[in-house]
């Protein structure tokens, strides 16, 4: 396909109304549009509500702006959101292919479909980048044009066990609150059976124990990544325990967030409140780290992981080395690193 300046067409969906409506709207791809030299990405996203996902869906549309500019390709990009069904997502996998889309990124509803999608992309020849949601490695290692973008759910888990290791060592008689020398917990759950919850469940424990610091869980349960779902577990935790809740971890920021709503409705003054950490490093969850609400959180790197999409769909569709374009593990994965955040590092981080 040959390369010439073209002005950009992107077209925002992001609150745009239900898939079929949106992808009525959307440019057509190869198939309806032969001559259009353009580098069509379908994006399917198992939910735009997701703030992290979102995000990265921004992080798409501005990267691929930016880069269409400087290099002169055009890049269009389709944007579908499943809202949690993966019959829809498959429907939407179906159009994209349909209407000759060159490079997929995918972000699974469940990642046991992931074989299914490999299977239909493969046969017309259209690489896949999965992300977020990782597929086993037998479905990775299907094709050989088949790519995962993520980060490691167990270092995430890690990171925020040592956010909780630092503070519980540094101010021990803040948050110790009923002095027994036990950390006295409950957890807040992603979606069940997903990776980043499962793993981030595990390792952020792991490390506390690990180090030697005796645990105690009051209690856990699942708020599928969300806030108000969050909200009414902990209201519900908070009037059963009271103050032996001394620290509340969360899989992630907006159930954190929800978390922080809870404790705001009790009225009881934040000095009080249990130690809160959250992943994702969002920016309503930097703001409340930024309040001294949100003890920490783990930056996951949103616009890293789009900055490798892009990358590697534009090696992808110039028929380049995939390698030379991103750091490539096992000629399939492309790792992105998480990092802590505290008040005090919020300086560091560009969230841009
Ligand atoms: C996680 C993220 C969550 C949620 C989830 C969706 O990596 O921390 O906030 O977005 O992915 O799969």
């Amino acid at each position: 396909m040959s390369l010439k300046i073209k002005s950009c067409c992107f077209r925002s969906l992001r609150k745009l109304l239900p898939l079929a409506l949106a992808l009525a709207l959307l440019p057509a791809c190869r198939g309806e549009e032969a001559q259009d030299d353009s580098l069509r990405i379908g994006v399917a996203l198992y939910s735009q509500d997701d703030t992290f996902i979102s995000t990265v869906a921004q992080n798409l549309e501005r990267l691929a702006q930016e880069e269409e500019s400087r290099i002169g390709q055009k890049i269009t990009l389709l944007v579908s959101d499943s809202r949690s069904n993966q019959t829809t997502q498959m429907d939407q996998v179906d159009r994209f292919l349909n209407r000759g889309c060159d490079v997929l990124c995918v972000n699974l509803v469940d990642r046991t479909a992931a074989a299914v999608i490999v299977d239909k992309a493969e046969a017309e020849g259209v690489p896949v980048i999965f992300f977020n949601r990782q597929p086993v490695s037998e479905d990775i290692q299907r094709w050989d044009q088949v790519y995962y973008v993520g980060a490691s759910a167990p270092e995430s888990g890690t990171l925020q066990g040592q956010l909780v290791l630092e503070a519980w060592m540094d101010n021990r008689e803040q948050w110790d609150r009923s002095g027994d020398g036990v950390l006295q917990y409950v957890m807040l759950e992603g979606e069940p059976g997903h990776q980043d919850s499962l793993l981030r469940t595990e390792y952020s424990i792991k490390a506390l124990t690990d180090a030697g610091t005796e645990v105690e869980r009051l209690a856990r349960d699942t708020a599928n990544w969300n806030r108000a779902q969050a909200a009414a577990r902990v209201g519900q935790w908070l009037e059963e325990f009271g103050e032996q809740i001394e620290v509340i971890l969360s899989n992630n920021d907006d159930m954190a967030l929800g978390a922080i709503d809870a404790l705001g409705e009790t009225g009881r003054p934040m000095e009080d409140w249990p130690l809160i950490v959250g992943v994702d490093a969002t920016a309503p969850a930097l703001e409340a780290v930024e309040k001294g609400q949100l003890y920490g959180t783990v930056f996951n790197d949103s616009r890293g992981q789009a900055q490798a999409m892009i990358d590697l769909a534009l090696a992808l569709y110039e028929g380049e080395d995939p390698a030379r374009a991103v750091d490539l593990e096992e000629s399939h994965y492309v790792w992105l690193p998480y990092r802590k955040v505290t008040r005090e590092s919020l300086g560091e981080l560009r969230t841009d």
